[in-house]
């Protein structure tokens, strides 16, 4: 089958980029992405590049170069349906926040609301490609639903998760380790993964892109998040176990990274992972175990979370506690909001937890990111429900100038890996903070010698006072 248009039904942190480079790479194929929500696609078709939805290095130039061309961004859903063949559904997947699996499983309401759709829509046969991550199973669902039309037309479903980070999007979809691609077994499953795999091998070598049964292609998704966040929290754990005993985090991942069993990767020890796959996916496979009944399994995947959450809860104790064990009244300064340097995303973020915890022990935070609005962090806080918007926005500030961010601090924390932060003029701030001048470099970004030298009482993660203290 040869596919000529392409609909992605979701414009979002999956969905956009994706398509841009899709679309970049296959000037003869056109790619429509959708969306329900009248803004995002509004700043996706911007002129003004720089104010496009989602900040990723790089992804202006490939917007730039294809749309209008053959890419575009519209609130059409049902007739970028019409006239595709094939069908991405890159809608979000979030946790379920109520009934049976209520904090746990995938919500899956906005999965079916699109099958439903492509099913009124459809008039002709479709190929529909599972983009979002999704419970091992979904594809069976989804058929379900699509093979009710009883207007004749034919469906085949493939899974294939993308693996994309956020702050890299653009690099790993030009650069994929792999491209993973499910599909039935049958004639038509296999032809319809061919369609797909000859679309992607516009730009990607042809050994790199697996195919699977449709099955090992869902589940794989979930087990390569929970493996990366499994080693983060694995770091972490030891994290703790170095501060009490002399042992550097950060000599120890270089150690057993050298391994090439093990590998120097996600070995960086942190004040926790955040973003929104990482826990959501592991919910959800600990979920998918617990309803096989295999409780081990859950039990064991379950872990990373705990520890992950431990981590958190630990990095705001610590600031506490080394403040003579009050915080109440004191300005706190966060460096850093988003879950990670290089994107504007907090889904999830440590930060937003660490915060919440300063503020049930009355601190005054002023947060300074390079990226994230001050709107943004506010919903952020606010969604919690731990206090109302008024006293979030009374105790917590936001500024969008570093040194003034700092200004008059009792400590500063610094919560994401931004480079921005390593360059600064710490000695310029070491003049107009509170003394003793507290940093918890929450990211092991900022050098220790140096931060002594200059003055400052400078706490990092999985390093022992006496030992940044050489
Ligand atoms: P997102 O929230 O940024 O985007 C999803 C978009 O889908 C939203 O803009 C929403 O308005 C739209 N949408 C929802 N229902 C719709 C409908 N019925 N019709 C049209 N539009 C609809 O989510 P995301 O981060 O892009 O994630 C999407 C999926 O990809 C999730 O399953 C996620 O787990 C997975 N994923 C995310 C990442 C990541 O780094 N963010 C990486 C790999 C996989
Ligand atoms: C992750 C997966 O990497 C990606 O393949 C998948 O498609 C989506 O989920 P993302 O969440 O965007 O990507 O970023 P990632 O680089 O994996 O970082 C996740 C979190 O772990 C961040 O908060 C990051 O700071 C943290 N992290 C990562 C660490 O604390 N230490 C590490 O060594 C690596």
């Amino acid at each position: 089958m040869i596919i000529k248009n392409i609909c992605c039904i979701g414009a979002g942190y999956v969905g956009g980029p994706t398509m841009s480079v899709l679309a970049q790479k296959n000037p003869h194929i056109k790619v429509t992405v959708v969306d329900i929500n009248q803004e995002r696609i509004a700043a996706w078709n911007d002129t003004d590049l720089s104010n496009l939805p989602i900040y990723e290095p790089g992804l202006k130039e490939v917007v730039q170069e294809a749309r209008g061309r053959n890419l575009f961004f519209s609130t059409e859903v049902k007739k970028a349906i019409d006239e595709a063949e094939m069908i991405f559904i890159s809608v979000n997947t979030p946790t379920k926040t109520y009934g049976k699996g209520k904090g746990m499983a995938a919500d899956l309401k906005y999965i079916e609301l699109c099958a439903r759709q492509i099913a009124k829509v459809a008039k002709s046969d479709k190929i529909v490609v599972e983009k979002s991550t999704l419970p091992v199973r979904t594809a069976q669902a989804i058929k379900d639903i699509l093979d009710y039309t009883g207007n004749g037309v034919t469906f085949q479903i493939l899974s294939n998760p993308e693996f994309l980070a956020e702050g890299t999007a653009v690099q790993d979809l030009l650069n994929p380790d792999r491209v993973l691609i499910g599909g039935e077994e049958s004639e038509e499953g296999k032809e319809a993964m061919e369609a797909l795999v000859a679309i992607y091998e516009s730009w990607i070598p042809r050994e790199r892109i697996l195919t699977t049964n449709v099955w090992s292609s869902e589940l794989s998704k979930l087990v390569a998040n929970a493996f990366l966040a499994q080693r983060v929290s694995s770091i972490n754990a030891i994290s703790e176990l170095c501060e009490v005993t002399g042992a550097n985090v950060g000599e120890v991942s270089r150690a057993i990274g050298m391994d090439s069993r093990i590998g120097p990767k996600f070995l960086k020890a942190s004040v926790g992972f955040g973003g929104s796959c990482f826990q959501k996916d592991i919910l959800n496979l600990v979920y998918i175990a617990k309803s096989y009944g295999l409780n081990e399994v859950a039990d064991y995947w379950e872990q990373v979370i705990i520890m992950n959450d431990y981590q958190k809860r630990r990095f705001a104790d610590k600031i506490v506690s080394t403040l003579y064990n009050t915080v109440s009244g004191k300005k706190i300064t966060f460096l850093g909001w988003a879950f990670k340097k290089d994107t504007n995303d907090t889904r999830e973020s440590a930060a937003i937890y660490v915060a919440d915890a300063l503020l049930n022990e009355q601190a005054e935070i002023t947060v300074y990111d390079p990226k994230v609005s001050e709107s943004r962090i506010y919903e952020d806080l606010d969604y919690l429900g731990t206090r109302s918007p008024e006293e979030n926005r009374r105790l917590l500030k936001v500024v969008n100038d570093p040194y003034q961010a700092c200004k008059d601090a009792h400590a500063i924390a610094i919560l994401t890996e931004w480079d921005e932060f390593i360059t600064y003029d710490w000695g310029k701030i070491y003049e107009a903070v509170i003394k003793p001048a507290f940093v918890f470099d929450g990211r092991k970004i900022l050098d220790a010698e140096m931060m002594e030298t200059i003055g400052f009482d400078y706490t990092s993660i999985g390093v022992s006072k006496t030992q940044s203290n050489k």
